[in-house]
């Protein structure tokens, strides 16, 4: 049992995981907020109780979870053109959701959110055997991309005639892909002016802020440590060459903080910011990760972007400031030659530096494309190097050092 000593809202925490997906690469931005507002006003126009509304939102919000990890590297419109990604990607989203502590439902709604009413979808359920809120993700969903989208490609998005043209589009799929008494609630909210400008990308996350359903729901530190386990995965998992980067760190972060002494909060809080510290990768794209090459000075100035995103993404969340900082600044270097935010020592903490030096080690231990791993005094003696350039501390080295030294379970 872990120090509890930690609350968080789980409503923060589905936002920031939204918005890391909404900017992922090969994502659309603001999908999954506008699949959001949309499934939510369909519950309410069809009058679901409060906690249904509550679940219809927050499991539309990370309905498409499953396209991390592996499926990063296909685009939103070949996972829902090809069966086989649109199951996958609802089962590994089902699986993701199933480690944390959300109302179960939650993944259920998930795993079918692509069912079609005539039974053509990648499970197979038929009419009211697909869950109420699946199907209204499903129509959401389906119109914030086939719909909206193109509507907004082709500029023609302030037309009058949009309204009629969308009952009109809307209707060809009662019955086959949607409910036809779904269809028709969904009409009847078309008419509502509001609605369309709610939409609009400038407003959509002012609007979000204003009917996202208030849930007192927490989460404390043992969960926030098995969702950061989870998303250590999903993370790595994005490049076969990378496939077990985050979950080396934050073996080697977990060991080294108890060595030097940390209490079990503390040792658990760095842990977490081990498994979270490269969520800002969500965001490259793998030609640049996956580049077997030198990359280009602007190649290289987009991998620079993934510490920044890691701590936008982290500082959406109240209460684990602390760890966004300690994720964010792993590539901050005490010279002040690091980045994103060019640091230099009077602002490195050292819990900074013991990520930064979990990392490194890491980085240069395990195996590349182009090179084998180095052996672990190897990879100690250019981390002295390091810091006879400035760029780490002598102290801490030394610490690592000793600890490499008498490690059995790293060595
Ligand atoms: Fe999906
Ligand atoms: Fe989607
Ligand atoms: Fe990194």
């Amino acid at each position: 049992m872990v120090n509890q000593n930690l609350k968080t809202q789980l409503s923060q925490l589905l936002n920031s995981l939204c918005f890391a997906l909404d900017i992922a690469e090969n994502r659309y931005f603001n999908h999954s907020r506008r699949t959001a507002y949309i499934a939510y006003n369909i519950a309410k126009e069809m009058g679901l109780n409060k906690d249904d509304v509550a679940n219809t939102y927050f499991a539309s919000l990370i309905h498409d979870i499953g396209m991390a990890g592996h499926l990063a590297r296909y685009t939103i419109m070949d996972i829902h053109k090809y069966m086989t990604l649109k199951k996958e990607h609802c089962h590994y989203g089902y699986e993701i959701l199933a480690s944390l502590p959300i109302d179960k439902n939650i993944k259920d709604y998930v795993l079918y959110h692509h069912e079609q009413w005539d039974g053509l979808g990648p499970y197979g359920l038929k009419g009211d055997e697909i869950p109420l809120v699946s199907q209204i993700i499903h129509i959401a969903d389906f119109f914030e991309i086939y719909y909206l989208r193109k509507l907004e490609a082709t500029g023609d998005d302030q037309n009058l005639n949009t309204i009629d043209s969308a009952k009109i589009w809307i209707s060809k799929y009662a019955n086959n892909l949607f409910k036809k008494d779904l269809c028709d609630t969904f009409i009847s909210l078309l008419d509502k002016e509001k609605f369309w400008f709610d939409l609009n990308f400038r407003n959509i996350e002012q609007v979000l802020e204003l009917i996202e359903p208030v849930e007192d729901v927490y989460i404390d530190m043992d969960d926030l440590y098995k969702i950061s386990e989870t998303f250590s995965k999903l993370i790595d998992y994005k490049s076969k060459f990378t496939y077990e980067h985050s979950q080396g760190i934050s073996n080697i972060a977990h060991y080294f903080a108890t060595f030097l002494g940390y209490d079990l909060l503390m040792v658990n809080k760095l842990t977490i910011a081990a498994n979270l510290h490269d969520i800002g990768k969500m965001v490259v794209p793998l030609s640049i990760l996956e580049k077997p090459g030198k990359l280009t000075q602007a190649e290289f100035q987009i991998i620079k972007s993934h510490p920044y995103y890691t701590k936008l993404i982290l500082k959406q969340i109240e209460g684990i400031e602390d760890i966004a900082e300690w994720a964010g600044n792993h590539h901050e270097k005490l010279n002040g030659r690091g980045y994103p935010e060019k640091l230099n020592g009077s602002r490195i903490s050292r819990e900074d530096e013991i990520i930064a030096i979990a990392d490194i080690y890491q980085a240069l231990t395990e195996d590349r494309p182009y090179r084998k791993g180095l052996e672990p005094l190897t990879a100690i003696n250019k981390m002295i190097e390091m810091a006879n350039r400035g760029e780490l501390s002598k102290e801490i080295i030394n610490d690592f050092k000793h600890f490499i030294c008498n490690s059995e379970v790293l060595v």
